[in-house]
């Protein structure tokens, strides 16, 4: 018996598409028979991706769509607009999944203000747009399953992360309060926490050997993340909602240790 995730004729949109872990679960919606549509600023990689997905024989292989948003600017109409151009093709999504982020350090005596602010409007603000504009009745089926990205930051802040881990929290709290909103569409709404995953975010920040020493199962890979996230997109998951999942390769006993 070879048991797989089967999204074949489901429609999700994933925001953060264009690198790390949202690129890599969009790559295996589609490679998993669902129709994707991409959103992110860098239009170049986007198109990478649509030109990646796998050439099939099938009648109606899946597709990936692509949108140039950026989630600190995108208004009301413009997720509206971005949904409508997607739900038109393929029909109501069954879900979508937003990783668009920013990292940064923000000590408190000298906190770059602009910088705090974009890393909460990415993370946080962009994400309640995002569930906002996507779990209206008239863009998502019943049943849809929405994830959002939070942190192990979220509940284990370091020092100058202030903003990063506020707006992971954040996410946290809102997750817990969407649920029992969206419950009534029959939808479900959950977070990951992930450590340390391999992708750009990480690559551009000096992280120390002793904090890498710390994940006890080593560095996780986009696609070690990626499959919590299918998990919770999944049927599997129909009982799950308003939770907050650690997959931080024991991150966070390697810290207590
Ligand atoms: N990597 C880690 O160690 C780690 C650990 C814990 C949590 N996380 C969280 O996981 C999520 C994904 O991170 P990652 O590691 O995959 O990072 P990544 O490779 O840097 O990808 C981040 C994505 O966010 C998008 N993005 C950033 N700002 C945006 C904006 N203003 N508008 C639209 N899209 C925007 C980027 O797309 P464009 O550049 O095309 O805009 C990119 O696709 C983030 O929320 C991050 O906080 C990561």
């Amino acid at each position: 018996m070879n048991v797989t995730f089967d999204f074949g004729r489901k429609n999700f949109v994933v925001v953060g598409a264009s690198s790390g872990i949202g690129r890599q679960v969009a790559l295996e919606l589609s490679a998993s028979g669902a129709n994707v549509l991409a959103v992110g600023r860098n239009l170049e990689r986007l198109d990478a991706l649509r030109k990646s997905s796998p050439i099939s024989l099938i009648k109606h292989p899946p597709r990936i769509f692509v949108e140039q948003l950026d989630v600190t600017m995108a208004t009301a109409d413009e997720w509206a607009s971005v949904m409508e151009n997607f739900t038109r093709c393929v029909g109501k999504i069954n879900g979508g999944v937003y990783t668009a982020g920013i990292w940064g350090l923000t000590p408190l005596n000298a906190f770059d203000t602009e910088l705090a602010r974009k890393i909460f409007e990415t993370s946080f603000w962009g994400a309640v747009n995002f569930i906002q504009a996507t779990s209206r009745k008239r863009f998502a089926d019943e049943n849809s399953s929405f994830v959002v990205m939070s942190s192990v930051a979220g509940d284990y802040a370091g020092k100058s992360l202030f903003a990063y881990s506020a707006a992971k929290a954040a996410i946290q709290s809102a997750v817990k309060s969407f649920a029992a909103e969206l419950a009534r569409s029959k939808h479900r709404i959950n977070s990951i926490a992930p450590a340390l995953v391999q992708t750009e975010m990480l690559q551009r920040e000096n992280i120390s050997d002793e904090i890498i020493s710390r994940q006890l199962l080593g560095l996780s890979s986009p696609f070690d993340v990626a499959g919590m996230i299918l998990f919770l997109l999944s049927g599997r998951a129909a009982r799950i909602t308003g939770q907050n999942f650690f997959v931080d390769g024991g991150y966070v006993v390697g810290s207590f240790a």
